[in-house]
């Protein structure tokens, strides 16, 4: 756990740092709220952009980026809130609470089937969002237990981790990165009903993913597959990575944004060391145009090698909270210089007025060939960034 006392001066010291006025721009409020007002009937979600004028590409909603648009209208709430709504700062434009909960409907078929996976941590977050306004939701209540008891049911004790994906053998037990970040909705269910079986499977999951996820050196597989019958490791892998061996950036974010979410829910110091591994892994193999590679170990030629801004994001939401809960005033101080620092660049290189989405240079999926796009995630943890600025006191409202 962490002193508020060591919080303070560590934010004190961070805040002598300019953050990009774009964070707070109208232009986030007005490009929201044409696509809130867009939506397709029936529902679909915006993934990501195409390539040329940036326009949103819409999925159904069984996909596992669909809860990230409606959590994006609650961030524009808490924005409002946070900020006040103003003509100038273009947040009196929208009712953004009643188009949360209008676009959030759209996931709700979603808790009786889907094929997301482990991804239902990331379908809950308007439901969570929610139930930070309205406890009493009974429609959210429902959503995060049934999605709780979905990923709860992932997990398999002879490996000691929730199942990313299905596989056609299921002896073959496929475990991603990105899982860290959603065991938060076990944490979440855990603080409504105590139940403690929750709780164990997310700090199995972490404890196993320490052992097997992460290099000495703080990088991280993208895959590991497990053996369900043994509980062995078979291969570590990748599926979006330049190789096997190389560090994806998104997943190196999703890992530090998860472990310093496990060291905040739990108070357990090795949590804390292992957020701060995987943030020095990512800091340190930066290059000197500070612009986040795709994958840290893609080839630099033919240049330029793709940036993922939403990697720049997400570690940078990570690192916020790496830099509120970390007891060293001095580590904090850095990780949020380092996440103000990330924020500045990335603004620089991928915000464009002309787009639907606030950010270009995003890759979906390098080998996929899905890349120089805006993505809803990227853009999510954008606007949630500057919104944990304006609480931490780092950042003003315009
Ligand atoms: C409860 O939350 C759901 C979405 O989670 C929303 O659609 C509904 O309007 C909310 N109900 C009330 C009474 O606020
Ligand atoms: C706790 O959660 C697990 C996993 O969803 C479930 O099987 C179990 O019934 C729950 N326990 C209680 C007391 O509700
Ligand atoms: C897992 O181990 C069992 C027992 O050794 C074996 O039969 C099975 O083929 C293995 N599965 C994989 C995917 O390696
Ligand atoms: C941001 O970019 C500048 C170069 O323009 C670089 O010096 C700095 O280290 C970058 N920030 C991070 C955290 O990489
Ligand atoms: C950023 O995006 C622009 C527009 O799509 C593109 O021309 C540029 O090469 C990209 N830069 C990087 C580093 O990805």
């Amino acid at each position: 756990m962490y002193t508020p006392i060591c919080l303070l001066s560590a934010f004190a010291l961070a805040s002598a740092q300019t953050v990009p006025a774009q964070l707070f721009s109208r232009l986030i409020p007005q490009k929201v709220l044409a696509t809130a007002k867009s939506l397709p009937v029936p529902i679909q979600y915006p993934q990501y952009t195409d390539t040329s004028h940036g326009n949103w590409i819409d999925f159904d909603p069984d996909t596992w980026t669909s809860g990230f648009f409606p959590a994006t209208l609650y961030a524009l709430n808490t924005r409002k809130a946070l900020c006040g709504a103003t003509p100038s700062n273009g947040l009196s434009a929208g009712d953004w609470l009643n188009l949360g909960r209008a676009a959030s409907n759209g996931l709700i078929p979603l808790e009786a089937h889907n094929n997301q996976g482990h991804d239902v941590g990331f379908l809950s977050f308007p439901f969570v969002e929610e139930l930070a306004i309205n406890p009493s939701n009974q429609t959210a209540l429902d959503a995060v237990h049934n999605f709780a008891a979905d990923l709860a049911a992932r997990f398999d004790p002879v490996v000691g981790c929730t199942r990313s994906w299905g596989t056609a053998d299921p002896t073959d037990f496929t475990v991603i990165i990105d899982n860290m970040m959603n065991l938060e909705i076990l944490w979440v269910v855990y603080g409504l009903t105590g139940n403690e079986t929750l709780r164990h499977i997310a700090l199995t999951h972490a404890d196993t993913t320490i052992r097997n996820h992460i290099r000495q050196d703080g990088s991280t597989w993208h895959v590991v597959e497990y053996n369900s019958t043994t509980g062995h490791v078979i291969r570590k892998r990748t599926a979006q990575g330049f190789s096997d061996s190389s560090t994806w950036s998104r997943g190196q974010a999703w890992a530090v944004y998860g472990f310093a979410n496990m060291y905040k829910r739990s108070g357990d110091p090795k949590y804390l060391d292992t957020a701060r591994r995987l943030a020095t892994y990512f800091l340190n193999n930066m290059p000197s145009d500070g612009i986040v590679p795709w994958d840290f170990n893609a080839p630099l030629i033919p240049a330029p090698r793709p940036a993922d801004s939403s990697a720049a994001t997400i570690v940078a939401n990570g690192l916020l909270l790496l830099g509120k809960v970390d007891p060293s005033p001095a580590a904090g101080k850095k990780w949020i210089k380092a996440a103000i620092s990330l924020l500045n660049n990335i603004t620089k290189l991928a915000w464009r007025p002309s787009w639907q989405s606030l950010l270009s240079n995003g890759t979906v999926n390098w080998p996929a060939n899905n890349f120089l796009t805006g993505i809803v995630y990227g853009d999510y943890y954008y606007i949630k960034a500057g919104n944990d600025l304006v609480s931490m006191g780092l950042a003003k409202c315009s």
